[in-house]
């Protein structure tokens, strides 16, 4: 009989209880839960979430794996509470939208980066949060970005890549770096847009009668201001370098179409509109390609 991996998931949200649930139902890992709220790993077992509940870290003994499904800004005390564990670890990862604060955090907190470390990033999500929004295929047709660092044991990536797949997940490398720039431009400055955009028609009282004429345009840009406040605010406090250098690019380039309305220039807006709509074009096909 082969014995399965023990993964302990610290942070049951919409990641760490859709990951949990994911390797639990493939039968690839023997899963413990730990929230920091004390009823969200109850909820996690009656859901078949997880197959062991962890009232308290300090308790935990062996576990191969440790996944950190937290905001960013809570790695670090997480770090705290699993010390005890690292030396024996195959893997410690995480799930964490930004990199380089992750790990900081982790260097922080242990003083080096240890060999079994492999920070990771789902590109898979929504703006449900919550243990009771997993769901085992959210990671089904999506990339799980790994930033494996120069000292990362080959064991460890071997063992994560393995779990992630069995996710349903395609797993691909890069640097942290690498990462961040690419995630800011991606993911990070399209939620900026969002929140700012509703917040703006959102903030008189009156004006939330307007939402009663909104339709499809504003319901696809706007869904994902309904995101979770509190992993957005760390995104942004912890990725500030790479989030303002393409916020600022962007802030030019909207100048530009703002002055092409002003001046009434409709060549610009032409140009401006077609080369997005033939780039749009192109993200569909490939959406479409991975979904088969
Ligand atoms: N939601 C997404 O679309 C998405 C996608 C990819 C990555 N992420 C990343 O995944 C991580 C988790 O996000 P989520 O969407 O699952 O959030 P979530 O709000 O659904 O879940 C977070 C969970 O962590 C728990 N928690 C918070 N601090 C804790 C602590 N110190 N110790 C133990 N538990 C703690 C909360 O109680 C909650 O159950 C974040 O770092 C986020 O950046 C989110």
């Amino acid at each position: 009989m082969s014995v399965k991996t023990r993964v302990l998931v610290v942070g049951l949200g919409l990641i760490g209880a859709s990951f949990a649930k994911a390797i639990k139902q493939a039968g690839v890992a023997y899963v413990l839960g730990y929230d920091r709220d004390p009823a969200v790993p109850g909820l996690a077992i009656d859901t078949q979430v997880i197959d062991e509940a962890v009232a308290d870290l300090s308790s935990v003994t062996s576990v191969d794996v440790v996944v950190m499904a937290v905001p960013v800004m809570a790695i670090a005390g997480v770090v705290e509470q699993i010390r005890h564990l690292v030396a024996d670890l195959t893997v410690l990862t995480d799930v964490g939208s930004v990199k380089g604060e992750v790990v900081r955090s982790v260097a922080g907190v242990l003083g080096d980066l240890p060999a079994c470390f492999v920070p990771g990033h789902p590109i898979a999500g929504g703006e449900k949060s919550g243990v009771l929004a997993a769901e085992a295929d959210l990671f089904k047709h999506h990339m799980h970005i790994l930033t494996p660092l120069d000292n990362s044991s080959p064991a460890a990536v071997e063992l994560l890549t393995g779990l992630w797949t069995a996710c349903g997940a395609e797993v691909v490398a890069m640097t942290v770096q690498r990462h961040d720039e690419v995630l800011a431009a991606t993911s990070h400055l399209p939620h900026l847009l969002a929140f700012s955009l509703v917040d703006t028609l959102a903030r008189e009282s009156e004006n939330r009668e307007i939402f009663k004429y909104a339709a499809g345009g504003f319901r696809d840009f706007s869904r994902i201001a309904a995101s979770d406040p509190t992993m957005w605010h760390d995104i942004f406090l912890t990725n500030r370098d790479a989030t303002l250098s393409i916020l600022r690019r962007f802030q030019s380039d909207l100048s530009l179409l703002e002055q092409a309305i002003e001046h009434a220039d409709g060549d610009l807006l032409r140009t401006v509109f077609t080369r997005a709509k033939s780039a749009r074009d192109y993200f569909t096909e490939i959406l479409e390609s991975r979904q088969k």
